[in-house]
Formats: structure tokens, sequence, C-alpha cells
């Protein structure tokens, strides 16, 4: 596929409609590729990745049905069990976080940030050419010092995804993307120079 075409064509799939065959850890080395190819401000590499897949799942929904109780010890089983459920619901997921250095003198946390977030976008337009189906998500869990520690992370570093992959159910739906040019402005520094004099 062409590289343009995959980023055109592609559009995320619901979880739900995410099942197997995921892609081969071979397959994923491919992804791994694409991510670091992520610009990187001081070639700091802040980006770090987690497969989760098979009995690994059941610990990941473990994880996220504790992290939901601690956040709300009311929470019922209805509650919990959706924590669970949500986990649960591809047959691959992929942990994306920044490592955060907080005293870099040159690359600012919001930079490693932003890094990841582009290695994320690259996973995705690498597995759609792939033809898998994928999904960022993130929700309060990523955000969650008790998740980030069952990952070995400390609280200052970023969760920036958790991306559920597989094969789509069905063909994903025609998506419309909005007009472009309606997000493009041609800066003529006049806008500038009249706030500069205010
Ligand atoms: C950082 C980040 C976190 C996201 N978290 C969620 C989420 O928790 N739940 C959700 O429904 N969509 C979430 N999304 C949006 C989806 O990943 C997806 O972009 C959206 O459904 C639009 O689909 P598209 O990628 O085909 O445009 C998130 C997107 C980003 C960039």
């Amino acid at each position: 596929m062409d590289a343009l075409d995959a980023i055109l064509t592609r559009s995320s799939v619901p979880a739900r409609l995410l099942g197997e065959p995921a892609p081969s850890d071979g397959e994923l080395a491919e992804v791994f590729a694409a991510a670091v190819t992520a610009p990187d401000h001081g070639s700091i590499r802040p980006w770090r990745f987690a497969v989760i897949r098979g009995p690994a799942l059941e610990r990941f929904a473990d994880l996220f049905a504790e992290a939901t109780r601690r956040r709300d010890p009311e929470a019922g089983a209805a509650v919990l069990e959706e924590a669970r459920r949500k986990a649960l619901r591809s047959p691959l997921v992929i942990a994306v976080w920044a490592e955060i250095r907080e005293d870099h003198p040159k690359v600012p946390p919001i930079e490693q940030i932003v890094s990841a977030g582009a290695a994320v976008q690259n996973m995705l337009i690498a597995l759609h050419a792939k033809g898998y189906g994928a999904i960022q998500l993130t929700g309060p869990n990523a955000h969650d010092p008790f998740v980030k520690a069952g990952f070995g992370l400390q609280p200052k570093d970023e969760i920036v995804g958790f991306l559920y992959v597989g094969t789509p159910s069905e063909p994903p739906a025609a998506k419309r993307r909005p007009d472009a040019a309606a997000f493009v402005r041609h800066w003529d520094g006049a806008a500038a120079l009249d706030s500069a004099a205010d």
C-alpha cells in the first residue's frame, strides 16, 4: 500500500469488532520499527511499548478492575466486571507510554509526549497497511498511578494509549473526514503585529 493511501484510508476500528487473528510477533517487529521512526527531539527515545496477549490479558483485566475499585471503593460487581470486559475486547493490546525525563535541558515533557503520540500514529498506520484493525484508547485507567505501577511506570510517566489490535469482524464503515482547508490559514504576520501593538 502506498504510504499516503495508508494514511488516508486508515480509520479506527471499535475494539468490540477486533478479533483473531492478531499480528504475530514477527509482524509486530515491523510495527515497532515504524514506531521508532517517530520524530524525537534530542534522540531521547521516550517511547516504551508493552505487548499484552494470551494469559497476560487476564492480568491486564485484573489491573483495570483493581484500579477501578481503588478509585471508587463503593464500585459494585457490575462496574468491576465492566472494567475487566473493556480490557478483554481484543486479542492483543499494546500499552504505549512516554518515559518522561523531567530535567532534560532542551526537551520538555510535552515534546516527549508528542513523540510518543507520533509513534502511536506510525503504529496505527503500519497495522492498517498490514490489514489489521486498531484503536487508541485511554480513559481514567491510562492516567491512574496504580495502572502505571502495574507496568513498572512512575507517576510522572504518561500512558498515551492502549492500542487494541486485531482483525476487524466487519469492514470498517467509510468515515467522513473534515475539510482540511477549514483548519488552514496562510499566516502573513499581520495578527502578530496587531497584537504586539496592543
Ligand atoms: C490520546 C487519545 C486517546 C483516546 N482515547 C479514547 C478513548 O478513551 N475512548 C474513545 O472512544 N476514543 C478515544 N480516542 C479516539 C480514538 O482513538 C479515535 O481516534 C476516534 O475514535 C476517531 O477515529 P479515527 O481514528 O478513525 O478518526 C483517543 C484518541 C487519542 C488521540
